[in-house]
């Protein structure tokens, strides 16, 4: 009987969901179509693409310099994006090896797609920065393709638009359609944070993840790289640090040269590595390191033998942070580094008799966020010594810590009300900001969530055109609770995918439909490319994930 009941009631929950999917396929009935835009993700800021195609063969098709470009074959960054790209059109060497689109050459066939790099100053030995120059102008015609860049960030963007261009005609023969782009970013600020704290991100996860954002035009990698839960992180000056709060001493730590490739491989697919280290909360892995760094808390008149956020009335506190930000002002060479500034909880500071006495001795009564702002201010003033910029979440613009101007705010709280009001606040406050909040990927839930990241806009707030040209873009957040190298490329692509087009494309690029046709397709390619991105909706790929 009870067997009975719970088969019932089973089936119920299955016609609900039945019920649902059928929803969803009303919905999205009107899906397989091909977007005029073929599978091009981000949408490029102006296309033209013709009915006149070209037939591209492994065998006489090259990427080359063109004579003029002024970055030539010394140029590493460049050829090996060559390489890459060839890859991703023909496949590698063996695969081609007995291929059917091995098919003889034609006259009438695209052989050359020519790279030219305009301005003197390629930029090709440089690390990509908030104000890189990342737009391209792509022509594809007879008898060769055009990318004109004026820098390599450009190119590189470039290369993967033109192997976006190209599909497979209906005898499998690779094939391109006559094309003019002109294209930029719509925002210069485009990323995604991993979290390599909640769970440690073997290197491969993280390098497969950077060549994933360089298919989408991400150009940030935001590393939340330590927290509470664990310090991976292996400082040269402090090794104490990871090896105390690191989940394992030795197979779970960054070493210098991990960190090292990273941001070399990175720089290679022109994006940034902004790494965060957060504090004065989310600090409880540090303090196993690093003796009397985080304030003991009290049970009464007694120390409980917990710690609390960083100790802020030591001294020895600020030494330590001003030893700590050099090495990483010149481990790291973006001109930014993210420190955090988030939920500092005021319980602990509250018990500690010190601290007590510390803030009458200040004047600041009972509001502990004044102590915090105390921190904060010594701690920028630290890293502006190091000649770093820095980006803090929003809370530290909220409790009115005093900021450089060129400080950058992160907005990334409440709902989308007070998340519009917050980047109307900071604005109006002449500070810069980017925009988290919508981009939690992290939360997940049944159906196509992408379309409400997709609908999310950072410049959707009440203000003027000045303030919305203080808006320089975003991020989509994994944190990493639930999160390790088993699930987080799925869940990470193609959703984040949706954030790339609204950082990247124009403005009124907003049909969710022609959306869904494109991101369909570019979906595809990510898994043809090695890249297990999760589906859309019911569907399949010509050729499916195989596993790794
Ligand atoms: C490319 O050209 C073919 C005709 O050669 C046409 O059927 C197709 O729609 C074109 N593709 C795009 C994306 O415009
Ligand atoms: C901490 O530094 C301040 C300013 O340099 C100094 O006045 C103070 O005596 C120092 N405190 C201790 C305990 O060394
Ligand atoms: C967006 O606006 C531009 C300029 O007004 C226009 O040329 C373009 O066709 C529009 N794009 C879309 C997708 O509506």
């Amino acid at each position: 009987m009870l067997k009975f009941v719970s088969l019932l009631l089973a089936l119920s929950f299955c016609q609900g969901l039945q019920h649902n999917n059928i929803d969803d396929y009303v919905e999205a009935e009107s899906v397989f179509q091909a977007s005029k835009y073929g599978s091009l993700w981000p949408l490029p800021q102006k296309v033209q693409i013709s009915e006149v195609s070209f037939k591209l063969t492994s065998a006489s098709f090259r990427i080359v310099d063109a004579k003029a470009s002024s970055a030539g074959p010394s140029c590493s960054l460049l050829q090996s994006a060559y390489r890459r790209y060839y890859e991703y059109m023909f496949g590698s060497a063996k695969k081609q090896w007995g291929s059917k689109n091995n098919r003889r050459s034609d006259p009438s066939d695209l052989t050359e797609l020519q790279v030219w790099i305009t301005s003197p100053d390629s930029e090709c030995d440089g690390y990509p920065s908030v104000t890189s120059d990342e737009s391209y102008e792509l022509t594809v015609n007879q008898p060769v393709a055009v990318l004109k860049a004026p820098k390599v960030w450009g190119a590189l963007h470039g290369l993967e638009t033109f192997s976006q261009l190209v599909f497979e005609d209906e005898y499998g023969a690779k094939s391109i359609n006559a094309t003019i782009i002109n294209d930029f970013p719509r925002f210069q600020h485009r990323g995604i944070l991993l979290d390599s704290s909640r769970h440690f991100l073997p290197i491969k996860v993280i390098l497969a993840n950077l060549e994933t954002m360089a298919m989408n035009k991400f150009n940030v990698f935001h590393w939340h790289i330590v927290d509470d839960q664990s310090f991976p992180y292996l400082s040269r000056t402090f090794p104490q640090l990871s090896e105390q709060g690191a989940y394992h001493p030795y197979t779970h730590v960054y070493t210098p040269a991990d960190v090292k490739m990273v941001i070399e491989f990175a720089r290679l697919r022109g994006i940034r590595v902004i790494p965060e280290f957060d504090t004065p909360g989310h600090t409880q892995s540090w303090g196993k390191g690093q003796k009397d760094l985080l304030t003991p808390c009290y049970s009464g008149s007694k120390p409980s033998g917990s710690f609390g956020p960083v100790n802020p009335i030591l001294n020895t506190t600020y030494d330590f942070m001003a030893q700590f930000f050099t090495e990483i002002s010149t481990v790291f060479p973006d001109g930014y580094v993210h420190l955090g500034g988030d939920e500092v909880d005021f319980t602990c500071w509250k018990s500690n008799p010190d601290i007590q006495k510390f803030m009458e001795q200040q004047h600041f009564g009972e509001d502990y966020s004044k102590l915090e702002s105390f921190y904060i201010q010594k701690l920028l003033d630290i890293v502006t010594s190091t000649k770093k910029g820095y980006l803090i979440w929003q809370e530290v613009f909220d409790n009115g810590v005093k900021l450089k101007a060129d400080t950058l705010i992160h907005v990334w709280k409440g709902n989308q009300e007070q998340y519009q009001n917050e980047m109307a606040s900071v604005t109006a406050s002449g500070y810069q900001t980017l925009l988290s909040t919508p981009w939690y990927l992290n939360r997940i839930s049944y159906g196509q969530d992408w379309q409400g990241f997709y609908k999310a806009d950072p410049q959707d707030f009440k203000g003027t055109d000045e303030q919305k040209k203080l808006v320089i873009g975003g991020e989509a957040c994994l944190w990493g609770e639930y999160v390790d190298a088993t699930n987080l490329t799925p869940r990470l692509w193609p959703r984040a995918s949706a954030v790339a087009e609204r950082l990247w494309s124009a403005k009124n690029v907003t049909d969710i439909d022609d959306a869904f046709n494109r991101l369909s397709l570019h979906r595809c390619r990510m898994v043809e490319r090695g890249i297990p991105a999760e589906p859309l909706f019911s569907s399949y790929c010509p050729r499916e994930y195989k596993g790794v």
